[in-house]
């Protein structure tokens, strides 16, 4: 687990070491899902095209639920004895992915790209069930009730970049932009 101070009082059946574990890594779950937040709602402002609407109006119930996800981060981290830390510049300094690089640009590029956004927050947020595991359940519910809805929207923007054969347009790309222009290419040579 992520190294982290120990608070000075945790929640009743968890030492002070294992709450300062949890908390730092909940400290890594809040940047990624307020990073996610801020993402969803660039691309909402920067999706362009014949689709615009279908992609704008889609993402705000997304924002909405992840930054109830960012709330309830935070609030585990104080509950546990933690500070959350909400600000820009943490979270800049202490994520370890790139910032979204697609600006405006065609609604199935962005979605291209949300899906490799989607699928490190997934991969991070399942690393992080799997080490609360047997230390902290609370945190550990906390964490699978996110992903269940993570996973359905990322499965909202998959529909968009599967064939009716159930490949996916992204499926060899490497890294978000990459990903973003497989989904472009695909949607061009479809009839
Ligand atoms: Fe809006």
């Amino acid at each position: 687990m992520a190294a982290s101070n120990s608070p000075a009082y945790t929640v009743p059946g968890m030492t002070e070491t294992e709450g300062g574990e949890v908390i730092g890594r909940l400290r890594m779950r809040l940047h990624a899902l307020n990073d996610l937040a801020l993402t969803l709602k660039h691309v909402h402002w920067n999706v362009v095209g014949p689709h615009f609407i279908a992609v704008h109006e889609m993402l705000d119930p997304q924002v909405d639920a992840v930054r109830a996800m960012v709330d309830a981060t935070a609030e585990r981290i104080a509950t546990l004895g933690g500070s959350p830390t909400g600000t820009p510049g943490a979270l800049t300094a202490e994520r370890t992915w790139d910032d979204y690089s697609v600006g405006r640009a065609q609604a199935i590029e962005h979605l291209g790209a949300l899906d490799v956004v989607y699928s490190g927050v997934i991969k991070d947020h399942r690393a992080a069930v799997a080490a609360t595991d047997g230390i902290d359940p609370v945190t550990q519910d906390l964490l699978i009730e996110h992903l269940r809805s993570l996973e359905l929207f990322q499965w909202f923007v998959r529909a968009h970049l599967e064939s009716a054969g159930g490949t996916l347009s992204t499926g060899s790309a490497n890294g978000l932009s990459e990903a973003g222009r497989a989904a472009a290419e695909q949607a061009r040579r479809q009839p």
